[in-house]
């Protein structure tokens, strides 16, 4: 593993900053991408002197880029290759809540911005990772990170959600058209974690999260970056066009009736079987 190079974009928070210490714990050579250069730059320097340099290259270094632009994303992906000698991953991560309130309210300016970091980042940073992985001639890995909010409505804001729709499609379409040259495209889809981003402008959302879900206790940013970092692997090798929602079950659970309306209340405290309009009668004993 130690000379695979990885570019994460949005490194410095949240899921994307969980998903650098996890690569460099697992012997990346990662290149930091963030718009946010002081926090971008704190944060790296802190990483050299934990993951310091092999071989007498530096196992890390943060670019400032906006993913919204070409050049910031073309020059992310050269520095990421420059590193390591060579590019095996990229990590389209940057994201911003974006445009919100009601529709008729969201300005094309608002709404372009949301567009432009949350689905043109994914497409600049997959295309110019895929030019440096056919100049190699031998496969690479795409990992997007799309959201909850793709797959249905009511998960965040309109345009957001829209956003994101369009990054787990284009992740299929593209996975698609790179499968030939062992190209894997994948998306993982977050549910509610906690990170600046959840967090903003809500009130008291940290101490509500740990119910938001199935799953006991709240969804970290770490819960995200082990998936991505087992879709940059070699037990991943066979998987591309997937989708993988780590959510805590909060999607399984879909419309939730049951918890809405309380259940049949006759039927609380006893198990048996419904045998629905067989003529069969129905069996239950109580608890
Ligand atoms: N936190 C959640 O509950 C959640 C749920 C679903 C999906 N997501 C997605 O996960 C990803 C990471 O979000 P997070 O929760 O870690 O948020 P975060 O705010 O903690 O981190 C996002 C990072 O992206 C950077 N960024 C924003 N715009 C950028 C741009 N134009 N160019 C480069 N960097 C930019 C920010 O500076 C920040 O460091 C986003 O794509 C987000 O939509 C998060």
């Amino acid at each position: 593993m130690q000379d695979r190079s990885v570019l994460i974009t949005g490194s410095a928070s949240g899921i994307g900053r969980a998903a650098c210490e996890r690569f460099l714990s697992a012997g990346w050579r990662v290149v930091a991408a963030d718009y946010n250069a002081s926090a971008g730059e704190a944060l790296a320097r802190e990483w050299s002197s934990a993951f310091p340099a092999t071989d007498g290259r530096p196992r890390i270094r943060f670019v400032r880029a906006d993913v919204s632009l070409e050049a910031d994303v073309e020059a992310a992906v050269a520095a990421a290759r420059e590193l390591g000698g060579r590019l095996d991953c990229v990590i389209n991560n940057a994201g911003v809540g974006g445009a919100f309130g009601p529709i008729d309210e969201i300005s094309v300016a608002d709404f372009d911005y949301t567009f432009a970091v949350l689905m043109r980042g994914v497409f600049l940073g997959t295309k110019h990772a895929v030019r440096v992985f056919k100049a190699q001639g031998d496969g690479g890995c795409i990992i997007n990170t799309g959201s909850i909010a793709g797959i249905s409505g009511g998960s965040g804001p309109q345009t957001y959600s829209a956003a994101k729709a369009a990054v787990l499609n284009f992740t299929r379409a593209t996975a698609l058209e790179l499968a030939p040259r062992r190209i894997r495209v994948n998306s993982v889809s977050p549910g509610v974690i906690r990170t600046p981003l959840s967090e903003s402008g809500k009130q008291d959302v940290g101490a509500a999260m740990a119910g938001f879900q199935p799953w006991p206790g709240t969804g970290e940013p770490d819960h995200i970056a082990r998936v991505m970092e087992f879709l940059a692997g070699d037990g991943a090798e066979f998987i591309t066009g997937e989708n993988i929602v780590v959510d805590g079950g909060l999607l399984a659970g879909g419309a939730r009736l049951d918890d809405r309306i309380g259940g049949n209340p006759a039927m609380r405290n006893l198990v048996g079987v419904n045998r629905g309009s067989t003529g069969e009668r129905h069996a239950w004993r109580k608890l």
